[in-house]
């Protein structure tokens, strides 16, 4: 059990896991990954646990969903958080690898895996790595878009988040089968796109022939996460939420 507040959410549409971690003592509280249609749910949480929100962070620019971090940034102040390798010049703070962002006693740990997009963090603590779309369970993101790259993927799952020890618990930004969470080893030997045995090679040649659909959401959602999450009109108005 982590020694922290732990919530682990979940966005239907996407299938995106949120996850709210907290610490007891000061009552700071940071969100990763928040989707824009269930900020009221995450702000109503906060609430109830008596939390302030000090970070709102990505493990990536999404392509299938909008955030939420610039209507929480609205509604409560705290910073958002994106890769310095992302280049939105609207987040509070730019992540560089090896960062450390402090909530109350605790400390999340950025690693940069890029090869779903270029933007891509992982984040430790204690024994948990968010590991956003880098590492999902069973499977990887995608990379035929986004500055995506096949051969930097594998690199990012195997040099660095396989170089953590067996008993990390993986937690994705999604998944579509319902399972919560997996660790490192059940990854390096269950998973068939990494696990261990599959050469670098053999990776590319599968992931350069996954020719998948693009994602519903993705002339939308990107431009609005490069934004931090501000939905424009074409007309360049602000489109109107109910959250
Ligand atoms: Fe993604």
């Amino acid at each position: 059990m982590p020694s922290f507040i732990f919530h682990q959410l979940f966005e239907r549409e996407s299938s995106t896991y949120t996850y709210l971690l907290g610490d007891e003592a000061s009552k700071e509280a940071v969100l990763i990954d928040p989707v824009l249609e269930t900020v009221g749910r995450d702000l109503k949480l906060l609430k109830e646990l008596g939390l302030k929100l000090k970070y709102i962070i990505e493990t990536h620019v999404h392509a299938d969903h909008i955030t939420g971090a610039a209507e929480l940034r609205a509604q409560t102040g705290a910073k958002t958080v994106v890769s310095a390798a992302a280049k939105i010049p609207c987040v509070d703070i730019a992540l560089k690898d090896g960062a450390e962002l402090k909530f109350g006693a605790h400390v999340l740990k950025a690693r940069a895996t890029p090869g779903h997009t270029n933007t891509c963090m992982s984040y430790l603590i204690e024994d948990m790595a968010f590991t956003g779309d880098t590492l999902l369970i069973r499977g990887t993101g995608r990379t035929d878009f986004q500055s995506g790259c096949p051969e930097t993927l594998y690199k990012s799952i195997t040099e660095t988040l396989f170089a953590l020890p067996a008993q990390t618990r993986i937690y994705p930004a999604h998944d579509y089968s319902g399972l919560q969470h997996s660790s490192v080893g059940e990854e390096m030997e269950h998973n068939p796109r990494v696990k261990v045995g599959m050469t670098k090679e053999a990776f590319v040649e599968l992931m350069n022939g996954l020719k998948l659909a693009y994602p519903k959401k993705i002339a939308v959602a990107v431009p609005a996460n490069q934004a931090c999450g501000i939905v424009k009109k074409p007309d360049g108005d602000l489109l109107d939420f109910d959250i």
